[in-house]
C-alpha cells in the first residue's frame, strides 16, 4: 500500500536549500505539514514562508543535542505528531587521505552520520504511534569511487548500512527505514565546502553528462519524488533506492 502523505507531519533536516528544500516543497504539495531545519535561520525561514502555513522553520544545528530535541518538538507541535523524519543535512569534505585533518573528518561523520542516528532515536516514540518512516540520504559516492572523497563516501556508506539495521530494529514498532541514493544534482553542497563557485560546480557537472545514460543531470524534484515514495510505501523497508539517471551503471558515452 502507498500511504497518502496528505496531512502527514514530516521533519526535513537541512531543508533550507538543495534537495532538502526540494523535498519539503514537494511533500507540502502533497499536503504534508513540513518542518525544516538548518543552521542559517534566514534560509529556513525564507523557505518555510514561501511554502506557506503548512511549513514551519526551526533554526538549529543537528550536531547539537539541545537543538535536535527542539527540532523534534517543533515538528510534533507543528504537525500534531510525527510520521516522517528525513535525515538530509550533510556536509562535504574533499582531500587526499594524507592531508585530512582528524577534526574535519570527525565533524563530517558527526553531521552526516551521528546526528541522524540521534535524531532517529528521538523520533522513534512519535513515529511508532502511526507507523512512520525514516529516510536517510545516501550518495552515488558509494557506487562510484571518486578520489579525494573518502570521508564523504564513508559517511554515506554508513547511513546506507544504518537504514538496513534500523529497519530490522524498528520494524516491530511498524517504523520503516530506507535510504535514497541521489546522483549528481546541482546544489550548494560543494560550494558551501569551498570547493567550487556555483559556476564552476555547474561546469563540472556538465563534464559528467557523458556518464549519464539518460543524458541529463538530476533535479531536486527527481529526488523528492523518490523520497516521497519511500516515506509512503507501506511494505518497503531497509532498502536503498538509487536515483541517478544511470550514473552508477559506470558507463561513459565520451
Ligand atoms: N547534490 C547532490 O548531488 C547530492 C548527491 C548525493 C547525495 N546528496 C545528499 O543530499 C543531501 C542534501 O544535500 P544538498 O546537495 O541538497 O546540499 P545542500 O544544499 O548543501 O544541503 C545541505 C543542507 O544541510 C544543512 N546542514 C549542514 N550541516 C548542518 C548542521 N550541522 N545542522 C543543520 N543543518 C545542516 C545545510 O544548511 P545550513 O548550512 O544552513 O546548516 C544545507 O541546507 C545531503 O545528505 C547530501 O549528502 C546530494
Amino acid at each position: 500500500m502507498i500511504r497518502s502523505l496528505d496531512g502527514a507531519s514530516i521533519l526535513v533536516t537541512g531543508g533550507g536549500s538543495g534537495l532538502g528544500e526540494g523535498m519539503a516543497r514537494y511533500f507540502a504539495s502533497l499536503g504534508a505539514r513540513v518542518t525544516i531545519t538548518g543552521r542559517r535561520a534566514d534560509k529556513v525561514q525564507a523557505v518555510a514562508e514561501s511554502i506557506g502555513p503548512q511549513a514551519c522553520a526551526v533554526a538549529g544545528d543537528v550536531t547539537d543535542a539541545t537543538d535536535r530535541a527542539a527540532m523534534i518538538a517543533a515538528a510534533v507541535a507543528h504537525g500534531g505528531g510525527l510520521q516522517g523524519l528525513v535525515n538530509n543535512a550533510a556536509n562535504m569534505l574533499r582531500g587526499p587521505i594524507t592531508e585530512l585533518a582528524e577534526a574535519a573528518v570527525l565533524d563530517i561523520l558527526n553531521t552526516n552520520v551521528v546526528a541522524g542516528m540521534m535524531l532517529t532515536g528521538l523520533a522513534v516514540p512519535h513515529l511508532a504511534r502511526d507507523g512512520g518512516a525514516v529516510l536517510f540520504l545516501g550518495s552515488v559516492h558509494t557506487r562510484r569511487a571518486y578520489p579525494g572523497a573518502s570521508t564523504y563516501a564513508a559517511s554515506k556508506g554508513a547511513v546506507e548500512v544504518l537504514a538496513k539495521v534500523l529497519a530490522a530494529e524498528l520494524g516491530p514498532q511498524r517504523i520503516r527505514v530506507n535510504c535514497v541514493i541521489p546522483g549528481a544534482v546541482p546544489t550548494e553542497l560543494n560550494v558551501r565546502a569551498g570547493l567550487y563557485t556555483d559556476a564552476e560546480h555547474i561546469a563540472r557537472l556538465k563534464t559528467m553528462l557523458p556518464d549519464h545514460p539518460l543524458g541529463r543531470i538530476g533535479t531536486p524534484g527527481d529526488i523528492a519524488e523518490a523520497a516521497a515514495y519511500l516515506l509512503a510505501a507501506d511494505w518497503v523497508t531497509g532498502q536503498s533506492l538509487v536515483v541517478d539517471g544511470g550514473l552508477s551503471l559506470g558507463v561513459s558515452y565520451k
